[in-house]
């Protein structure tokens, strides 16, 4: 018999892992143009050309142990790569010590909670958020403590003050965000700054930062890096390189972080006994090309999806932000019951994500990276689902 912790996981299971495969079974009936799967945010686009042409040059290298074990850190000459683009982005020098290749953000997550958890230390979650930090918390003996954004899903320093005791270890950030798009701006990453300097202790900032290039109409993200303290960023190539299959990402760690010797000790140790041993190499050389290459996929195809979909939400009469950055829109459900109005919408063959699988009940998720043909397509279905919901 199975663990029974992980037993009653497969039991509540995955809201929109279920609606993916539901996806399946209609485009099997319907036919693929006929299914407007929105329900996961798997980026479709290429990878860039070039460094698509690195990737194979790399894994015809002749080199001796090209594809061997190295450092559990990653390759000195990739770490250097990514310390550099840090630096330029924060302003602020960072070394290859201070950064971890991992195998994406969610190998990233979990290494720093390995590293930074003592049984019933408490990690702050900002709702909505990436649902897999639940399980990330738990998987290394965390609390997760919920706070909700505003109605702008910005943060609420009030209430993360509130939320704030002895035992928070950590709170997580991610911004731009998933599912609400939402992109902190210098103001609000100063509020929440000063609400975690007056704790009486240090807490982490573990800044998850997937989105960071995928953002629409000129906005910036600001550098956490340059921001906070006591600063964890975990990056992912998965978004934009459109390379999330093969699990490339690092930890960088500001060398003012509390315990920073150990800190990056315990990294690398996490890394190595979580037994991913290392990031994959192969693609650590890649990434090492590709931002040498200032590579990263086309954002304006996904900034022109974001603008067609959001179009087809308003006229349908759906009250729904237009997301400043990341690949989702999170409208205001039609119906207090999110689930139920997922449900409906499957019936018009529209598939999405509750909000409340993002602990934001009363909203509901799609995601763009979906194509265009599919997104058009929907059209029609949006506006019988408005008609259906009384907003049109
Ligand atoms: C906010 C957020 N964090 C982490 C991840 C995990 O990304 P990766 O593919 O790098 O593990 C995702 C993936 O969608 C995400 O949306």
């Amino acid at each position: 018999m199975i663990a029974k912790r992980l037993k009653s996981k497969l039991q509540s299971g995955s809201m929109i892992r279920k609606m993916f495969e539901e996806g399946m079974r209609l485009k099997k009936l319907y036919g693929d143009e006929n299914v407007f799967d929105f329900s996961i945010g798997n980026p479709d686009l290429d990878l860039p050309p070039d460094v698509a042409d690195a990737l194979v040059r790399i894994a015809s290298d002749p080199t001796p142990a090209t594809h061997g074990y190295m450092s559990n850190s990653g390759y000195l000459s990739t770490r250097t790569a990514v310390a550099e683009r840090l630096s330029e982005q924060s302003g602020r020098t960072v070394a290859p010590e201070s950064v971890v290749m991992t195998a994406g953000a969610a190998g990233a997550l979990n290494v720093v909670l390995k590293t930074l958890l003592d049984p019933g230390d408490e990690v702050i979650l900002l709702a909505p958020f990436f649902v897999e930090y639940l399980s990330y918390v738990d998987n290394h003996g965390g609390q997760s403590v919920v706070v909700q954004t505003d109605d702008a899903f910005m943060p609420d320093p009030e209430a993360i003050r509130q939320a704030i005791t002895p035992r928070t270890k950590a709170i997580i950030i991610n911004t731009p965000n998933n599912p609400s798009g939402a992109v902190y701006g210098p103001a609000e990453l100063e509020s929440l700054r000063s609400v975690l300097e007056s704790a009486d202790h240090p807490i982490y900032v573990i800044s998850d930062e997937p989105y960071n290039e995928i953002v629409y109409d000129g906005v910036s993200v600001p550098s956490t890096l340059a921001l906070f303290t006591h600063v964890i960023v975990c990056y992912s190539y998965s978004k934009s390189l459109s390379l999330a299959g093969e699990r490339i990402g690092y930890i960088a760690v500001k060398d003012t972080a509390d315990d920073y010797r150990d800190l990056m000790d315990g990294l690398v140790m996490a890394n190595r006994i979580l037994g991913f041993v290392n990031a994959p190499s192969l693609i650590q050389k890649t990434i090492e090309a590709a931002i040498r290459l200032n590579a990263r996929v086309d954002v304006e195809n996904y900034q022109a999806r974001r603008d067609a979909l959001h179009e087809i939400l308003v006229k349908a009469g759906f009250d729904c932000p237009k997301p400043a950055g990341a690949l989702y829109l999170f409208p205001r459900s039609p119906l207090a019951d999110d689930r139920a109005f997922v449900d409906i919408a499957a019936r018009y063959n529209i598939l999405c994500a509750p909000g409340s699988a993002f602990g934001r009940p009363g909203h509901f998720r799609l995601a763009f990276c979906v194509g265009m043909p599919v997104i058009r397509g929907s059209a029609n279905a949006f506006m019988a689902l408005g008609k259906e919901m009384g907003l049109i």
